[in-house]
């Protein structure tokens, strides 16, 4: 278990920089994801961790030391790959054993390990088994297994669920954090799935163009996003534009379609080029007739369409200024959606916030 340290490092390819002078700090044994689109530098984020590139400048750390000039062999990093890169010709329990052979662990204790991991992955009848005769969950959870055998200091997953099909890698989703929990181990997890990083997480480090958008909480980057880039990535999110007429301690005072609106100043100021977010679920339809004396946070729309996802319906609305919001209502309990062209009053929660544009 380890504590990384990343100071401001600069990571270029053929010298033009990737990473420019990008710091992230990763608590002992969190659960740690980097998340952001494709090209933005997350695998090259982890080969530095890794110790498979060295940085031009800047200094990367486990537990206090410096590890930025010691080779990938000696950093006690567990591996897992994107394609998982086991070899074709050699058993299930020799894959696992890869990295104890190399440190010359003695045979017996191989054994017991290598068995031990086999059955924390629920492989344990499979030790004999070439990887080409296993199912894509298998051979993931083999991969895991060989990373995890060694007690690394620092376990790291390259989109590691990303080749499964959508049940069994939301299957896999718990088992790697059941996993990680019981090791303890510090683990840096790459994804461009916003979901994954939402539900696995301690912490997530939101990438943009290889630098560092903001890290926090999953609850935090996704109802505090720092920008309309985060909030954007993070989930469904409505970004309207806004007229904050002032801005008090955390509330912010907004005139959107002639309504007053209460939201979440989020660290925003006033002059500060903003939009008001939105989530999906932080909007609702009132019941006919409730909203019919106004108030704060309720305005006047418009149901231009409907969209059934089966546990609820989207909903899309244009407001009375013109703009378009969208909103998610549940199903169930007898709810009905309202019909298309009706006049509807929407109440926005004061939970919504102001984001930063840019
Ligand atoms: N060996 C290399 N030589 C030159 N450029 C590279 C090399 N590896 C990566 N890059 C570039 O560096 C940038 C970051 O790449 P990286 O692989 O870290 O992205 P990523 O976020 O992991 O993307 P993906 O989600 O597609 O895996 C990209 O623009 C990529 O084209
Ligand atoms: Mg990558």
């Amino acid at each position: 278990m380890a504590r990384i340290d990343i100071d401001d490092v600069v990571v270029t390819y053929g010298g033009r920089p990737v990473i420019d002078g990008q710091s992230m700090t990763i608590p002992d044994g969190c659960f740690f994801t980097i998340l952001g689109p494709s090209g933005c530098g997350k695998t090259t984020f982890l080969r530095l961790i890794a110790g498979f590139l060295a940085p031009a400048r800047g200094r990367v750390a486990f537990a206090g030391r410096d590890v930025t000039r010691l080779p990938a062999h000696r950093r006690d990093c567990g591996m897992v790959f994107q394609d998982y890169a086991l070899f074709p010709d050699r058993s299930v329990f020799e894959n696992v054993a890869y990295g104890l052979r190399a440190r010359h662990v003695p045979e017996s204790d191989i054994r017991r390990r290598v068995g031990a991991c086999l059955e924390r992955v629920e492989l344990a009848g499979f030790a004999d088994r070439l990887p080409a005769a296993l199912s894509g969950g298998q051979r993931q959870r083999v991969a895991l297994a060989r990373a995890l055998v060694i007690e690394p200091l620092v376990l790291l997953l390259d989109e590691p669920l990303s080749a499964l099909d959508a049940r069994l890698a939301a299957g896999m989703q718990s088992f790697v954090r059941d996993i990680q929990r019981d090791y303890g181990v510090t683990t840096v997890f790459v994804t461009h799935d916003q979901r994954m990083a939402l539900t696995m997480s301690d912490r997530v480090a939101l990438l943009r163009a290889g630098g560092v958008e903001q890290i926090a909480s999953p609850r935090e980057i996704y109802h505090r996003p720092r920008s309309t880039y985060a909030a954007d990535f993070l989930g469904a999110a409505n970004l309207l534009a806004v007229d904050p007429d002032g801005i008090r301690g955390e509330v912010a005072q907004c005139r959107l379609s002639g309504a007053r609106l209460a939201a979440h100043a989020n660290g925003c100021r006033p002059g500060d080029a903003v939009r008001l977010c939105i989530r999906e679920e932080e909007a609702r339809i009132l019941a006919p007739g409730a909203g019919d004396q106004g108030g704060d946070n309720r305005l006047a729309a418009t149901v231009t369409r409907l969209t059934f996802l089966g546990e609820a319906t989207r909903v899309e609305l244009r407001l009375q200024g013109g703009a378009a919001l969208r909103l998610i209502q549940p199903n169930g309990f007898g709810a009905t959606a309202p019909e298309p062209g009706s006049a509807v009053t929407v109440e926005i929660s004061p939970g919504c916030c102001l984001v930063r544009e840019v």
